[in-house]
């Protein structure tokens, strides 16, 4: 068993070696924190805080309405789109930034059931995060399409089942418990070689994995700005879609700012030739903003050397895991291999909101999802290797002392 002495100089030269070390700086992290939670709510980006105090006194304050035309609000959903579309490897005009996740995956599911109105599947996987079961469950319902469920381990056999019925299949690229990525170019390729369309949710990949939607000739994806994004909480959602399905793109959320000339007031809905199609009312333009200037940490950066960081300091926290944790009962539940990994490590352990909660006390901040996961999300542009073995540390400590028994830690907050 390694010390932790002897896991802290590890740590440290490969610190020392990081080629992103510096982006840290970029960051507003409070002392003492270790926060491991970045793929539920990203950290503060400094330059934030400055940019917001600007948009809100002088863009709003005197600008006023001008500030619309005056400070570019208006084009803001496409500006930043173009921002994440070059994280994702996709075309600038192929995202747009806009409402929630789940909304935008309710447009492109209703894109994808009325470009394919004969075709009745959609798959969805049993076991993601809830809120893409449900929306798909709705939209199924609206356009009479019946749903299959697959599971991580049988998804090329569902769509196989599926056949020539096959519609849309919607998925998440990173599991949002486990961890657990999928092969993006391989599914889409099997989906597509039965005529279906495939939607990616990005929630958890965007911003740490080297996503490219182009490459792999994805038709949609949805992803949020919340998470490894950084823009804030409840931060705008962007979605993409492939360019050469942007002419006959269909959704039913008809609003004033998708209709090909919003300022025009007609009385019927005509949608914008372009992916301005996808918008509906109006931005929350100081979100937008926010997120706008939280990718700025990324302008420039090597998705490949944030993917390599984000794979290296999972690893070293699983292999602590192993040397220091593992004793204690607390099983790993994602991936050992690297490839098959996102930027995150989860452990199962029947107590573990309990234990969550005494590690936050102690400032290493992830996450609960119940009913026994213990998330950890590596951000690479501020988690160093050196805070994966403070924390695991205090972990081994809490679990030692078996501290986390105490009554404190046992009631369940709304926000888990
Ligand atoms: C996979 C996935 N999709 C979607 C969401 C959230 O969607 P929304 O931003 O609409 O709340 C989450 C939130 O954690 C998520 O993990």
């Amino acid at each position: 068993m390694t010390t932790f002495d002897s896991a802290m100089r590890h740590a440290q030269s490969l610190d020392a070696q990081d080629p992103l070390a510096s982006k840290r700086q970029e960051f507003s992290l409070p002392q003492g924190v270790i926060y491991l939670d970045g793929n539920s709510l990203g950290a503060l980006p400094k330059s934030v805080a400055s940019r917001m105090q600007q948009a809100i006194t002088e863009e709003w304050g005197v600008g006023l309405i001008r500030s619309w035309n005056d400070a570019a609000w208006y084009p803001a959903p496409q500006r930043v789109g173009a921002q994440i579309a070059a994280m994702v490897g996709a075309k600038p005009h192929e995202v747009i930034t806009c409402d929630s996740t789940t909304v935008n995956l309710f447009k492109v599911l209703c894109a994808a059931a009325l470009a394919q109105p004969n075709r009745k599947t959609f798959i969805c996987e049993e076991g993601n995060f809830p809120t893409d079961a449900y929306i798909t469950e709705s939209t199924a319902a609206l356009y009479g399409k019946r749903i299959l469920l697959a599971h991580q381990g049988n998804i090329e056999e569902v769509i196989a089942q599926a056949g020539g019925d096959l519609c849309a299949v919607a998925l998440t690229h990173v599991h949002y418990k486990t961890g657990r990525m999928l092969d993006m170019a391989r599914v889409t390729q099997l989906v597509q070689a039965q005529g279906g369309r495939m939607i990616w949710d990005l929630a958890h990949s965007a911003g740490v994995i080297n996503v490219q939607l182009n490459a792999a000739k994805v038709d949609y994806a949805v992803g949020c700005g919340y998470k490894y994004l950084n823009g804030g909480p409840g931060a705008p959602a962007y979605v993409y879609v492939r360019e050469d399905l942007h002419a006959d793109l269909q959704q039913p959320l008809q609003g004033w700012h998708g209709h090909a000339v919003p300022f025009a007031f007609e009385q019927g809905y005509r949608p914008h030739a372009t992916l301005d199609r996808l918008l509906v009312g109006t931005a929350s333009q100081l979100s937008l903003i926010a997120l706008e200037e939280a990718l700025r940490v990324y302008a420039g950066l090597d998705m490949q050397a944030v993917r390599s960081k984000s794979k290296s300091l999972t690893q070293l926290f699983i292999e602590l895991y192993d040397s220091h944790i593992a004793p204690f009962g607390l099983e790993l539940a994602s991936p050992r291999q690297a490839s098959e990994r996102g930027s995150q490590v989860s452990f199962t352990h029947a107590h573990g909101y309990p234990i969550m909660q005494a590690l936050i006390a102690r400032g290493v901040i992830g996450d609960f999802r119940a009913p026994d996961i213990l998330r950890f999300g590596f951000a690479p542009l501020y988690v160093s290797h050196e805070d994966c073995v403070k924390a695991i540390q205090i972990l081994q400590e809490i679990l030692q002392s078996q501290s986390w028994q105490q009554d404190k830690y046992q009631a369940r907050k709304a926000v888990t």
